[in-house]
């Protein structure tokens, strides 16, 4: 049996790419995920950064097929409380690890089990759910892709890119995850941009291959917009990890936590180049770059189209749907003096999963916080197995990308463009936007809405709703 390392090292080898991911393949038994501290060279640094993460890897990668039980075990090696909340997957509510909610925070030195079966494929991510903005800025995710077994061979390879900045300086050390300038505005961007831990990675391939990007978003503040030039086709094949009807790469923004698979079809000839970038700004930032090398791959006959098979969710009925209204507004109408509520209750300055400052709300309520004790009302409670159409109006000057925990949902229509009616679990709302997004009540729990723009989502902009 190959030890883990070894395999890595095999399957690295055997991808034959430059700037692969390393990964794990999550077995029949459960996988152990340690989060701890870990030291790192981030490019253009004189020396390594502290970062956390799970397993010593950054980013780690877990794969399981579509209906294969999934089971993992934290370990907590941190100096502070975590928990692992899996985002964008239908899972039961005690798996979808939200501290004081779904479960009790795991304290240093302590772990908890994670168990549960995927249900739909696709790109997907894991990470902390308090103190969110160090925990997540100090890289403490990881990568955990489903596979579709009906869309085996459709591509000759594979490539996940994870895109995060860094708030680090020169010599490695890290910046202040959160300022109040960012907080209360778009967020306090990194200086570092990265994809898979390093600045513009290329990524190698034979000439002529059908290639699948997984490119996810797992930044705390920045929204790209995505562009792919120099290849002979280059398509979102799916949101979120939700087959999509394909539709061309150039001008999708992908907020934080949202994922884009991109089906692209390079030149048979050698030494062709394709750049994935974020064309955002006028002068567009290099993501990662895909060269051909080597002998082009042999066809034979007419390939079929890039396109995913569709998905499989429980589609929402829009005649008979109830209405849900969110409004994002900055500031807010009656938040709760958390410092205050925190001495009363003995709470102490380092509980880590209060609002200590509120910027941000939803339907004219700040997030308090969690804690125990401490719960705010629901949004909204709903039925499972009922429809809604919901529309959020975004009454601030910021863009926020909404996610909803526990439900797969279908955007179907916005003030502001034509929407491409498409499934996700985060969706861009921006400044003045009415955008309405349709979905069936899944699971009973309780389930969280916010922004995941993370310092948005710590000073107020959460909510949940509950499903009985
Ligand atoms: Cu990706 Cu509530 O989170
Ligand atoms: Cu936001």
């Amino acid at each position: 049996m190959l030890s883990r390392r070894r395999f890595l090292q095999t399957s690295i080898a055997a991808a034959g790419l430059v700037g692969v991911l390393p990964r794990a393949v999550a077995a029949a038994g459960p996988v152990t995920l340690t989060a701890e501290p870990m030291s790192f060279l981030l490019p253009g640094c004189t020396g390594p950064s502290p970062l956390w993460g799970y397993n010593a890897t950054w980013p780690l990668e877990l794969r399981l097929r579509r209906g294969q039980p999934f089971e993992a075990v934290l370990k907590n090696a941190l100096p502070e409380q975590t928990a692992i909340h899996w985002h964008g997957i239908r899972l039961p509510f005690p798996m979808d690890g939200v501290p004081y909610f779904s479960q009790q925070p795991v304290e240093p030195g302590q772990s908890f089990h994670y168990a549960f079966t995927p249900p739909d494929p696709g790109t997907f991510f894991f990470h902390p759910h308090c103190d969110t903005v160090t925990q997540l800025g100090r890289g403490l995710a990881g990568v955990l892709v489903v596979e579709d077994p009906r869309d085996a061979g459709l591509f000759d390879r594979e490539q996940t890119i994870v895109l995060k900045d860094w708030r680090v300086a020169k010599d490695g050390s890290f910046e202040e995850f959160t300022t109040d300038a960012g907080a209360a505005r778009a967020g306090t961007f990194g200086r570092l941009r990265t994809a898979n831990g390093m600045a513009a990675p290329v990524i190698t391939v034979r000439p002529g291959t059908r290639l699948r990007l997984r490119v996810l978003n797992i930044d705390n503040t920045r929204i790209p917009m995505l562009g792919l030039r120099g290849a002979e086709q280059a398509v979102v094949i799916a949101t979120d990890g939700n087959a999509c009807e394909p539709f061309p790469v150039d001008g999708w923004r992908i907020g934080p936590a949202m994922r884009a698979d991109i089906g692209v079809v390079m030149p048979a000839t050698e030494g062709a180049e394709a750049f994935l970038e974020d064309i955002w700004s006028s002068k567009p930032h290099l993501l990662a770059k895909i060269v051909t090398r080597g002998e082009a791959v042999k066809r034979d006959g007419a390939q079929p189209a890039l396109r995913l098979p569709p998905p499989e969710l429980p589609e929402p009925d829009l005649k008979n749907a109830d209405s849900l209204q969110f409004t994002l507004l900055a500031g807010h109408a009656d938040s709760p003096q958390i410092n205050e509520w925190a001495k009363e209750n003995g709470f102490g300055a380092d509980d880590l999963c209060l609002t200590r400052q509120v910027f941000w709300s939803i339907n004219r309520q700040a997030w308090p916080g969690m804690g125990p004790g401490l719960k705010a009302d629901p949004l909204f409670t709903l039925k499972s197995g009922r429809s809604y159409i919901a529309e959020i109006f975004n009454g601030t000057p910021h863009t926020h990308p909404m996610h909803l925990h526990g439900h797969t949902f279908r955007v179907i229509a916005s003030t502001e463009e034509d929407v491409r009616s498409h499934w996700c679990d985060t969706v861009l709302v921006r400044p003045n936007e009415r955008v309405k997004i349709a979905f069936v009540g899944g699971r009973p729990g309780d389930w969280m809405f916010h922004c995941h723009i993370i310092e948005h989502q710590e000073t107020g902009m959460m909510g949940y709703l509950r499903v009985a």
